[in-house]
């Protein structure tokens, strides 16, 4: 862990770190909550939607999210497709897919200038830890459910372009080794 939150910054494509499986948070410490506190930062800073922890470096098994209402989101729809603030999910699992996969364009704030349409279930059920050290379980749909799965993505090492189609990874392959350098 850091011993100072305030100075992370979120790192780019072809850090190693967003490669690497990160580990679980064994518990909510200072330290976690000064990280969760700098993540959603840099998150509004960078004007994302969601920021996992290997994102600014730190291997943890935890992202933040902020799903905004509007355009048609709403944080009180059934499941929502929103959410009404910063959220923290710690050692988050996601389960239950519902629904065919849907294609829709991503981003990433690891990967400046590059958006291409990824393929995710439009539903499904997150389990995860809060800062208050309880655990949560909460059904989704949306943009919402999209975002979970992107983070939870991260802590995997995984990135959207291992995920785009083939055409769209020809049409992005300039853009990704200009980031590769
Ligand atoms: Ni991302």
């Amino acid at each position: 862990m850091p011993t100072n939150a305030g100075n992370l910054e979120v790192v780019h494509y072809p850090d190693p770190v967003l490669r690497k499986k990160a580990k679980p948070v064994a518990g909510v410490t200072d330290e976690i909550r000064a990280l969760a506190e700098r993540m959603v930062q840099l998150m509004y800073d960078e004007e994302g939607i969601g920021l996992a922890a290997p994102q600014v470096g730190v291997s943890l098994r935890l992202f933040v999210a902020h799903v905004p209402e509007g355009d048609g989101r709403s944080a009180t729809a059934e499941p929502p497709t929103a959410s009404a603030g910063p959220e923290v999910y710690i050692n988050p699992v996601i389960a239950q897919p519902e629904g065919a996969l849907e294609p829709f364009e991503e981003g990433c704030l690891s990967l400046p200038d590059i958006r291409g349409s990824v393929m995710r279930p439009p539903v499904v059920t997150i389990t995860a830890m809060g800062l208050d050290g309880r655990t949560f379980t909460r059904r989704g749909a949306g943009l919402l459910a999209r975002c979970w799965q992107h983070e939870l993505d991260h802590l995997d090492g995984v990135l959207i372009i291992d995920k785009l189609s083939q055409m769209e990874r020809l049409k992005l392959r300039k853009k990704i080794r200009a980031l590769e350098g």
